[in-house]
């Protein structure tokens, strides 16, 4: 784990509604997890990103420290458990503790653009993306909560899917497993920790215009807008803005529910 780029920043943010928060989110750099990080640290929270592209990261952290945000690039791959604890540690020394936890990392592997039949899919993919999509999920929330359950006060925001409610023919199974597995532990988790004022909810995005795309052929995006309500794909900054609603006040009875931001492709 490393340190990219210099110092974490003034906390000059131009909003206010996370000021004197603390969020950390997984898979930080990509299509989503940026836009979860600027819309946060624009809201005033101090941001840890976490991710394994150091290159991204830093560019990132760079970018939004000189802009006055006071966020912070921690190197690490979520599959790796002590990975985690270390990022948490160095995010927890200089950022503080967790108040919102965004589990958005998540990988959905192709092989020449398709996705493998579950006879053709080898052990190590499958495991791949349980590590990614699902242990780390819990890594993360067992390293956050202690700060949690001490304050009395926490926000847990998980990436599911549609794919985890609904048949999909672009993903996997590792993938749809992964995401419907993201809505049992909300469900779990939300009952297990409301008691200590922690709210715990999901995202289930459709189709979201990210580089997580560019892994499956242009006509098939193109045919999922035709077949969604709002016949367009989705940004990420739509996904970002659900993900601020839940992490808000404005949020705090709402709790053990996974929101679809899908423009209503595959309604559920
Ligand atoms: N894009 C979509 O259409 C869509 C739809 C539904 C759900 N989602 C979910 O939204 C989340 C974000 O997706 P995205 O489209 O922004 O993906 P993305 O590919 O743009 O970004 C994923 C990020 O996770 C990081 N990452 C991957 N494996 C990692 C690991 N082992 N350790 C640390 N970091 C790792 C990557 O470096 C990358 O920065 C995912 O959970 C995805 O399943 C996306």
């Amino acid at each position: 784990m490393s340190t990219a780029g210099g110092g974490v920043g003034n906390g000059a943010a131009a909003g206010a509604r996370f000021a004197a928060q603390t969020a950390y989110v997984t898979g930080a750099v990509g299509g989503i997890g940026s836009a979860i990080v600027r819309a946060l640290a624009a809201e005033g929270a101090a941001v840890g990103l976490i991710d394994r592209d150091p290159e991204g990261g830093a560019r990132l952290q760079d970018e939004l420290q000189a802009a006055g945000h006071r966020v912070l690039y921690a190197n690490a791959d979520v599959q790796d458990f002590d990975a985690c604890r270390a990022a948490c540690d160095q995010l927890g020394a200089a950022l503080g503790g967790a108040d919102i936890l965004v589990n958005n990392v998540g990988i959905s592997p192709k092989t020449n653009g398709r996705a493998l039949k579950v006879w053709e899919m080898p052990p190590k993919e499958w495991e791949t993306v349980m590590a990614v999509n699902l242990n780390s999920v819990y890594y993360m929330a067992h390293l956050t909560t202690p700060h949690m359950v001490k304050q009395r006060r926490g926000r847990i925001i998980n990436m599911s899917s549609v794919a985890g409610k609904a048949y999909c023919d672009i993903v996997a199974g590792h993938y749809a497993a992964t995401k419907a597995a993201l809505i049992g532990l909300t469900r779990h988790w939300a009952g297990e920790l409301g008691e200590y004022g922690i709210t715990v909810n999901g995202l289930a995005p459709g189709r979201i215009a990210t580089p997580l795309l560019k892994s499956v052929p242009r006509e098939i995006n193109d045919a999922v807008a035709e077949i969604t309500a709002l016949r367009r794909l989705g940004t990420p900054e739509e996904v970002a803005d659900a993900c601020l609603f839940l992490a808000s006040d404005q949020a705090r009875f709402i709790t053990g529910q996974v929101v679809d931001v899908a423009g209503g492709w595959l309604m559920t």
